[in-house]
């Protein structure tokens, strides 16, 4: 009788272990399959679902990341969204723009779609697809910033023979400060050590993604009349075209053509008032 018991207990308390050990195996069956398990390996997942947002400036390589592991003999292909264009399919190159290329790092999993001095126009979608059935795939968004350079102050300016004069420009928007700040006076490019005698000087600002340029000239002449431009590394060319007036000039007339006008405008209202000056006298 008691032994009987104690059989019951046994098989109860054996039925219950195994059953546990049947839940735990369940419940830890998907992690260690993917650990150890050979039925993973033929089957290819992309580590990244979500679409990943990729920030390049513009002249820039840009990288697309595409975690692709376990591929078997799968390939990976890069895939433009815009126009379903296929650009790369593993290392070769699909499309006739030699400023992409694909590469795997075996380290990290990685297949990288690099795309070469970033234009404004390839900003979007791209697909990372890997050739099983049903097909896998992740998208990458590029971003594409585009720096701008401002003048600051007028494009047309008047100023006085001998006076200082400042010329400044703003490349706003980049993600990285410009490598150099160009200066021409017209076609001319100008060098620290010219000359005039003019300085160069730039300065960024990294809270505000900005880089302020300038030009100075310590006394404007009148042979300095012309186009002075601006050339950032990563961003357009402003120019501003300076007109250095003889000092008998009347004030009221520079006034005036620095206001906007045309200077055969402010010579004529000179031309008037000394009119008006000589009939009064
Ligand atoms: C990607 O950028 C878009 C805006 O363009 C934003 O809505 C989205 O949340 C971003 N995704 C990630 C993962 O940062
Ligand atoms: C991949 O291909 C190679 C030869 O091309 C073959 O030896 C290997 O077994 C294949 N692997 C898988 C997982 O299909
Ligand atoms: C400045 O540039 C403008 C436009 O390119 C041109 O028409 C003008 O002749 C130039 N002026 C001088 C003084 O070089």
């Amino acid at each position: 009788m008691t032994l009987e018991v104690g059989q019951i207990l046994m098989a109860v308390a054996l039925f219950f272990s195994t059953d546990a050990i049947r839940i735990d195996t369940t419940s830890h069956s998907h992690q260690s399959r993917r650990n150890t398990g050979t039925e993973v390996f033929s089957s290819p997942f992309l580590a990244e679902h979500r679409v990943t947002n990729i920030t390049t400036q513009i002249g820039t390589h840009a990288y697309l990341p595409c975690k692709a592991r376990q591929l078997a003999n799968k390939s990976v292909s890069w895939v433009r969204v815009r126009d379903d264009h296929i650009l790369t399919v593993d290392r070769t190159v699909f499309i006739a723009d030699d400023r992409f290329q694909s590469f795997f790092v075996e380290s990290t999993g990685m297949w990288t779609l690099q795309l070469k001095y970033v234009q404004a126009r390839d900003a979007g979608l791209y697909e990372c697809q890997v050739s099983t059935e049903p097909k896998l795939s992740a998208r990458v968004h590029l971003h594409v910033v585009v720096p701008r350079t401002e003048l600051i102050g007028e494009s047309n300016r008047y100023v006085k023979a001998g006076s200082r004069v400042i010329i400044r420009c703003v490349v706003r928007g980049a993600l990285e400060p410009p490598s150099y700040v160009f200066w021409y006076f017209g076609l001319e490019q100008i060098f620290t050590d010219n000359r005039h005698g003019w300085i160069m000087q730039t300065e960024s600002e990294s809270d505000t993604h900005s880089t302020i340029a300038s030009l100075i000239i310590p006394s404007a002449r009148k042979r300095d009349t012309g186009n002075y431009t601006c050339n950032p590394s990563n961003s357009d060319a402003v120019t501003v075209l300076l007109h250095v007036i003889n000092a008998e000039y009347s004030a009221s007339a520079v006034t005036s053509a620095a206001s906007g006008h045309g200077s055969v405008q402010s010579e004529i209202v000179a031309i008037i008032v000394a009119v008006l000056v000589h009939f009064q006298t």
